[in-house]
């Protein structure tokens, strides 16, 4: 399990991001003839998206716990938790809102500002996420760390 929070963060970020940005691109189609559809598919990404993260959150606390780690790498991964954790709720708590709401015809502006605040958290978890591993190499074998070095032809 230690390695597959690689896959699921895709699938959180993907769905989630794209329900977000159909949110928002909803406030802007209020009379347009397309708004349900983008409704129903910022909806459905939102619902699949929130429950897939339950993987993405449990494959990361697994990571957190066996992957080898220094100090200052152990301070970043703890940094990229809370971000999670505050990013998971946040959209945990609008997905039942969303879900509450949706057979209703009241189109309300709320729901889509306030993924718009979802999805900055969410782009904060994900950078934190790839300085993991692209800054503090968590994750990344020490045998293909030794052979980066010593390869030098003009790039
Ligand atoms: C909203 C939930 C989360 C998102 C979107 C997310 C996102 C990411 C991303 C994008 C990466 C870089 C993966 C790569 O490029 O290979 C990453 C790595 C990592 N994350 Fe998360 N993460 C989430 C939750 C968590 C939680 C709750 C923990 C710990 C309890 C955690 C611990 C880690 C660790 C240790 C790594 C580095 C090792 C690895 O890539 O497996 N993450 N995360």
């Amino acid at each position: 399990m230690e390695h597959y929070h690689p896959v699921f963060v895709h699938f959180s970020i993907a769905l989630l991001a794209t329900s977000s940005i159909l949110y928002i691109f909803s406030l802007f189609s209020l009379k347009n003839s397309h708004h349900q559809q983008i409704r129903n598919a910022a909806y459905w990404n939102l619902l699949l998206g929130t429950a897939i993260n339950l993987a993405t959150l449990i494959s990361g606390w697994v990571t957190y716990n066996t992957v080898a780690h220094n100090d200052i790498s152990h301070a970043a991964m703890y940094n990229h938790m809370l971000w999670a954790i505050a990013t998971s709720i946040t959209y945990t708590v609008l997905t039942i809102w969303a879900y509450v709401n949706h057979k209703s015809d009241r189109q309300s502006w709320t729901l889509p500002l306030s993924i718009a605040f979802a999805l900055a958290l969410l782009i904060i978890t994900g950078h934190k996420g790839g300085e993991l591993v692209f800054k503090h190499a968590l994750g990344v074998s020490k045998d293909s760390l030794k052979s980066n070095h010593g390869h030098n032809h003009g790039h």
